[in-house]
């Protein structure tokens, strides 16, 4: 289907064309955010500014039924405009400010034609009403993300394009909005989502669960997931703490909660105010899963996290989730990141000193295939992941710290937070602002860590 769309394309762009008027029935927003590596990942023409999730999930049968009630405003006119849905759900109807809509859905592009076309700059609501049995996303590097169903429930975690296989949305990181999931489930299993959970309520053998996200979010850090949870809600250092455990983890989880206050508090301090009003964790029982993932307020792990982990993902929390990449190709803006917090708390705790951790990075020979993966760019989906985009971006940042003093390196990272949260923003941003605040020609430092492959001399 994608080569379908692509078609449709290629046949508008060889057409005479003339420019829509403002007004034109032909004034599609475009089908992709342009993003080099997801080009179908997002849309044009319109900006989410709030979704409304109301879920019904029966582990037992598979069935979501889902509505999607997305608040957006338009950044040009619209005749019509698409929404990222996989197809193995169906879409029963769309309508535009309460009216009906046509759609067509192919591939994993739901379109949607308003009965009468949206002018520039207005807001305008779009709700639709959905239904099937979900299925987990392979990542182009081989790896499950999206709705992966678990013997109770679902592990949801939906970076870099899982979001699209169970709701529908405007999926690219550059389009951050707020969120309210009200998720029903049978009243043996728990629904966990980001942000505060407001209520909780039993009939008829069914609970539902709302959950507010009120910060901005990426739709790549929303999750859903359900299980035999059980849940604790309590305060850590000040923050609500809304921890769901897996039956199976009960025992290694027990002070959980309370080994987030000393992390949150330590990157507070190096990196500003912890950005969000809640934190937690999910721990489920994901055999297969094999990673973990930094869902704002409340990242999720396939067993209970390390300390090594635990700092991992609550650092994205800063780097990923408040300040969020403008492009999946600068994803190193948060793996590095999160990779050298790690090691800043590895070291804080007395685990391993942070010139230890270096080193052992820089111990690869020149000839390990790892230094030929640039961390600014490293070349395309399948290499999202790649352990230079970790372990150089983390040695970059160090390698930054030595040349411009700490005092200079906290103050970039604070100033970066205190700039882009709740926003997106690039290497070229983070280079510039650290030349700015250091004063120093870093140029030659980010070509050779960041940009050309090759092992950098120190
Ligand atoms: N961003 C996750 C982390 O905290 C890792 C991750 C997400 C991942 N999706 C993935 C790793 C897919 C491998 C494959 O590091
Ligand atoms: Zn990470």
């Amino acid at each position: 289907m994608k080569r379908l769309l692509a078609l449709t394309t290629a046949i508008a762009i060889a057409l005479p064309f003339t420019p829509a008027a403002a007004d034109s029935p032909d004034s599609p927003g475009s089908q992709g955010a342009g993003d080099p590596y997801f080009p179908l990942q997002g849309n044009g023409g319109y900006d989410a500014r709030h979704y409304d999730l109301t879920l019904d999930y029966d582990p037992g049968t598979r069935v979501l039924k889902g509505t999607a009630t997305i608040s957006a405003r338009s950044t040009q006119a619209l005749s019509r405009f698409n929404l990222d849905l996989s197809k193995t759900l169906t879409v029963a109807s769309v309508t535009v400010d309460g009216t009906a809509a046509r759609f067509t859905h192919e591939g994993d592009e739901l379109a949607v034609s308003p009965a009468s076309a949206i002018a520039a700059g207005k807001p305008f609501t779009v709700a639709v009403a959905y239904a099937g049995k979900p299925t987990h996303i392979v990542d182009p590097d081989g790896s499950k993300e999206g709705w992966i169903r678990t013997p109770d429930g679902v592990f949801n975690a939906n970076e870099p394009e899982g979001a699209k296989s169970w709701y529908p949305g405007n999926h690219h990181l550059t389009d951050k909005a707020g969120y309210r999931f009200t998720v029903t489930v049978p009243s043996d299993r728990v629904a966990v989502a980001n942000g505060s959970l407001v209520s909780q309520n039993t009939a008829m053998g069914r609970t539902t669960y709302v959950w507010v996200a009120k910060e901005p979010m990426a739709s790549y850090l929303t999750t859903v997931s359900i299980g035999d949870f059980t849940l604790t809600d309590t305060t850590v250092g000040g923050l609500r703490t809304i921890v769901a455990v897996d039956p199976e983890h009960a025992a290694a989880a027990k002070n959980l909660a309370q080994r987030h206050g000393p992390v949150l508090a330590y990157f507070s301090g190096l990196f500003g105010p912890y950005p969000f009003s809640t934190t937690g964790a999910i721990v489920d029982n994901a055999p297969g899963v094999g990673y973990a993932l930094e869902s704002q307020t409340r990242p999720i792990y396939p067993k209970v996290p390390d300390e090594v982990l635990l700092s991992h993902e609550l650092a994205h929390q800063w780097f990923g989730d408040a300040v969020t990449p403008e492009r999946w190709k600068d994803i190193w803006l948060n793996e590095g990141f999160a990779t050298y917090a790690e090691w800043m708390w590895a070291d804080k705790r007395g685990a391993t000193p942070l010139s230890t951790a270096f080193s052992r990075a820089y111990a690869r020979t020149a000839d390990d295939r790892f230094w030929q993966i640039p961390p600014a760019d490293p070349g395309n989906a399948k290499q999202l992941f790649k352990d230079a985009v970790y372990v150089r971006g983390a040695m970059t940042l160090h390698v930054l710290r030595k040349e411009v003093g700490d005092k200079a390196f906290f103050t970039i990272l604070r100033t970066w937070v205190a700039h882009h949260k709740y926003g997106n923003a690039s290497t070229a941003d983070f280079v510039a602002l650290s030349k700015k605040i250091s004063g120093k020609p870093l140029d030659a430092l980010f070509d050779a860590w960041l940009v050309k492959p090759g092992k950098p001399a120190l």
